[in-house]
């Protein structure tokens, strides 16, 4: 990464500073308003492959979910929560200058989701542990909501029906 990158990464920090402190005070209208961060992340190539191997690693695990809830096989849904939880990108097989670069490179706000991605993964395996079908659906819904957050807000070059306007919908 070249000081220019660096650069524009702070502003990109300060920007999403900004937006989280009024959505944290209540600005609904403008939160909203504020611009999606499709190009907040700026991580270098094997980082953002680290990421991207990391992301489908939990789209599968999400797959397993839906048949292990619908069966109502708790261990596995608690065994695979657990692989959902410890499968934090910033503790694995990073360099040191790697790890660094993630420290930096992700603002805060994209830490925050995360770090509440995992603990929702860990509620999960405790309704499971709990054998409560009513609240793993619920831990599993929370979960997913997680993911349409984070990706609304930090990958919207990758996933842009996020950044589509919405369409009324009228039922039949
Ligand atoms: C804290 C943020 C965050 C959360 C939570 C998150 N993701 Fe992602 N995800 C990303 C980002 C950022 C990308 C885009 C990576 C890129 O294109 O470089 C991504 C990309 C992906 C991809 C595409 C990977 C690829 O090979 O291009 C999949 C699949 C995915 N996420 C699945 C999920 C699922 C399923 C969940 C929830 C169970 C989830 N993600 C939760 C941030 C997140």
């Amino acid at each position: 990464m070249g000081p220019k990158t660096t650069g524009r990464s702070c502003a990109g920090k300060i920007v999403i500073g900004v937006a989280g402190a009024l959505w944290l005070i209540g600005a609904p209208g403008l939160a909203r308003a504020a611009p999606p961060g499709p190009d907040a992340l700026h991580l270098s190539r094997d980082v953002a492959a680290l990421l991207q191997a990391e992301m489908r690693e939990i789209a599968g695990a999400s797959q397993a979910l839906v048949l292990a809830i619908a069966s109502g096989d708790w261990e596995a849904i608690e065994h695979i929560s657990e692989r959902i939880r410890a499968s934090y990108v910033m503790e694995r097989e990073l360099s040191a200058p790697q790890r660094e670069e993630l420290e930096a490179g992700l603002p805060d706000h994209f830490k925050t989701l995360d770090g509440e991605f995992h603990l929702r993964a860990e509620k999960l395996g405790s309704a499971a542990a709990a054998r409560d079908a009513e609240l793993v659906v619920f831990q599993f819904s929370r979960l997913l909501e997680s993911c349409t957050v984070c990706h609304g807000r930090y990958a919207g070059d990758r996933f842009p029906g996020f950044s589509s306007p919405r369409r009324e919908h009228h039922g039949h």
